[in-house]
C-alpha cells in the first residue's frame, strides 16, 4: 500500500485530506513526496508562525530536548514559568494555565468562568453566551460553545449552559443578558472557521460595556487570530478592550501542541490545586519553542505583518473573479465567483497552498513570508480566481 492507501485504511476517516503528502520545507516553501514545491499560505492552519523548519525555533526546541523532554506538573520547570511570565508581561494578564490544544484552553476558560460566576453570582449563573458562526473546538463542551448547529447534530446531548447570539448584534446580546444571568461572553475577534469575519468595533465596545455593567466575564478566543496574526500581539488589542480571559494555542507553539489560558485580575486566583490539570500541559519542549516564538513577535515583526496584509488586500480587492476580501493582518478570507474548492485546487496545481473557511478561501501565511514569495503566490491566486 502507498501512504494514501495506508492512511485511508487505518486512520479514522474524520478528515477530507487533499491528495498530497507534505514531507519537508523551509520557511514558506514546502515540498510534497514527488519534490513539487508549494508556497504555503496555510501554515498548518495558523500554527507554523515562522514557516517550516525555522532555524531559531528548531534550535530552541532541540536545545531543550537535549536537556529534558518532560517532567510532569509535579515539579517546577523553567520554560513553563518563563513563558507564563512573558505572556503576562506582554498582555497585562495575571496568570496562565497551560494545556495542549485550543479546545482545552477554552475548556479551562469555561471552568474559570463557571467557578467565578458560582462564587460571585450563585450556582444558577453558569450560562455562557457565544456568537453564531463561531468555532471554539471539538470537545463536547467546546462544540456546545460553538455557534454552528451543523457541529451539534450528531453528538447530542450537548453540554448545557450555552446560548448563541448573532455576531455584531448588540441588541440581541443585551436581550439575552437581560433575560439570563450570564457568567461570560466568549468570542473570536476575527471568526476564523466561520469565514474570516472581524467583529465590528461598536459591537466589541458594546460587549465590554455590558460586561462591566452586569459583572459578566469577557473571554477572547485567540486560538486562531492571536500571536501576531492580526498585526497586533493579540487580536483584541486592535479594539482597545481588555478581556478577563484570553485563550490561545496554534501559532504560539510554532508547530508543537500547546494550549494557553491567560487569566486576568478578576479570575487570577480562581483556581486552587486540583481544579484543573494536564499531563502534558506546560511541556518544557513546547514551552521552549513558544518562548522563542513570543520573543520574536515584536514591533518590527508586527509592522511587517501589516505591510504584507496591505500587499494582499491591494492585490486581491476588486480583482477579476473576487467578490470580497475580509480579515485583518495575515488572516484573510477571499470570497470568489468560482466555488472555493475549485480555486483551492487550481492554486495547489499551480504551486500555492490555501485553505477554506465556509465559502471562502482563507489565507494564513507565515508572518515573515518573504515578500517576493507572497507576490508570486498572489499572482497565482488572482489567475485561479479570474
Ligand atoms: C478560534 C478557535 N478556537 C478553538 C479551536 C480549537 O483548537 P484545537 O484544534 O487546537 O483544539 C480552533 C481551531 O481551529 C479555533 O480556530
Amino acid at each position: 500500500m502507498n501512504i494514501f492507501e495506508t492512511d485511508k485504511t487505518y486512520v479514522a476517516s474524520t478528515y477530507a485530506r487533499f491528495p498530497i503528502q507534505i514531507v519537508s520545507g523551509k520557511g514558506a516553501l514546502v515540498y510534497d513526496e514527488a519534490g513539487k514545491e508549494y508556497i504555503d499560505l496555510g501554515t498548518g492552519i495558523a500554527v507554523n508562525t515562522f514557516g517550516v523548519s525555522d532555524n531559531e525555533w528548531v534550535a530552541a526546541v532541540t536545545e531543550q530536548l537535549h536537556k529534558i523532554q518532560h517532567t510532569s506538573n509535579l515539579y517546577y520547570a523553567e520554560p513553563c514559568a518563563k513563558l507564563a511570565e512573558q505572556l503576562c508581561l506582554r498582555t497585562g494578564l495575571k496568570k496562565v494555565f497551560f494545556s495542549n490544544s485550543g479546545a482545552e484552553a477554552n475548556e479551562c476558560a469555561i471552568k474559570a468562568a463557571r467557578k467565578y460566576a458560582a462564587e460571585h453570582k450563585g450556582e444558577g449563573a453558569h450560562t455562557i453566551l457565544t456568537l453564531c458562526n463561531s468555532f471554539h473546538g471539538r470537545t463536547i463542551t467546546t462544540l456546545s460553545a460553538t455557534g454552528q448547529d451543523v457541529f451539534h447534530r450528531l453528538f447530542q446531548p450537548m453540554t448545557p449552559g450555552f446560548v448563541h447570539a448573532p455576531a455584531n448584534d448588540l441588541d440581541a446580546v443585551r436581550k439575552i443578558a437581560d433575560e439570563t444571568e450570564l457568567a461570560a461572553i466568549m468570542f473570536e475577534i476575527v471568526q476564523g472557521e466561520g469565514g474570516v469575519n472581524p467583529l465590528t468595533r461598536e459591537f466589541v465596545s458594546g460587549l465590554a460595556e455590558l460586561a462591566k455593567e452586569k459583572d459578566i466575564l469577557l473571554i477572547a478566543d485567540e486560538v486562531q487570530c492571536g500571536n501576531g496574526r492580526t498585526g497586533m500581539l493579540y487580536g483584541y488589542m486592535n479594539y482597545g478592550i481588555v478581556p478577563d480571559v484570553v485563550t490561545t494555542a496554534k501559532g504560539i507553539g510554532g508547530g508543537l501542541p500547546i494550549g494557553v489560558t491567560m487569566l486576568g485580575e478578576r479570575v487570577e486566583n480562581i483556581f486552587a490545586p486540583g481544579d484543573n490539570g494536564s499531563t502534558f500541559g506546560g511541556n518544557p519542549v513546547a514551552c521552549a519553542g513558544a518562548l522563542n516564538i513570543l520573543s520574536r513577535l515584536d514591533d518590527a515583526l508586527l509592522s511587517g505583518v501589516k505591510e504584507r496584509s496591505e500587499m494582499i488586500f491591494s492585490a486581491l480587492n476588486g480583482a477579476p473573479g473576487i467578490l470580497s476580501v475580509t480579515g485583518m493582518g495575515l488572516m484573510i478570507g477571499v470570497e470568489t465567483e468560482k466555488p472555493a474548492a475549485d480555486v483551492i485546487t487550481a492554486c495547489r496545481d499551480a504551486g500555492v497552498l490555501v485553505l477554506k473557511a465556509k465559502n471562502k478561501i482563507r489565507l494564513l501565511p507565515p508572518l515573515n513570508i518573504p515578500k517576493d514569495q507572497l507576490a508570486r503566490a498572489l499572482e497565482i491566486i488572482r489567475a485561479a480566481c479570474a
